[in-house]
């Protein structure tokens, strides 16, 4: 097992062109109040870069991501996607600003309010 894991760590490091720090470590430790707004701040980050797919129509619209409830429903998967730099995915042309992302996951690391 140790070997394997050790294995894969060194692949990962070697491939030039995945370098170790593509995806930022940038989680907050905890929610500082105020959460960021699901109205306001989250909504219109997912419309712009998840509801284009995971919306009528889209590529994935068997898991549409628009509404409040959608996206609560599923945090936990939306956190681990988002924070893993899995989605947006990354050829979509709708990647994340930095302020972006950062609202979204100070969002979720606040519980996903619907304030
Ligand atoms: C270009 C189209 C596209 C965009 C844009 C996109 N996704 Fe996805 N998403 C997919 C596809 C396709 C899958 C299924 C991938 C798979 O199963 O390997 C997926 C899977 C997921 C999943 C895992 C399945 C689930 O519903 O639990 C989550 C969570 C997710 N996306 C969240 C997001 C979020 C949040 C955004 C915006 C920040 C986003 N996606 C933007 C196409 C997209």
């Amino acid at each position: 097992m140790r070997a394997s894991t050790a294995m894969v760590v060194l692949l990962l490091s070697a491939c030039p062109d995945v370098p170790a720090d593509a995806c930022p470590s940038d989680l907050p430790p905890s929610c500082l109040m105020p959460a960021p707004s699901w109205s306001a701040d989250v909504s219109p980050v997912i419309s712009r870069t998840c509801s284009g797919c995971h919306g009528p129509n889209g590529l994935e619209a068997a898991r549409p991501y628009g509404t409040w409830s959608e996206v609560e429903a599923r945090k936990t998967d939306v956190l681990f996607q988002v924070y893993g730099c899995l989605m947006p995915l990354p050829d979509a042309g709708v990647a994340l600003s930095a302020g972006e992302r950062a609202v979204l996951l100070h969002w979720l690391v606040c519980g996903a309010p619907n304030n």
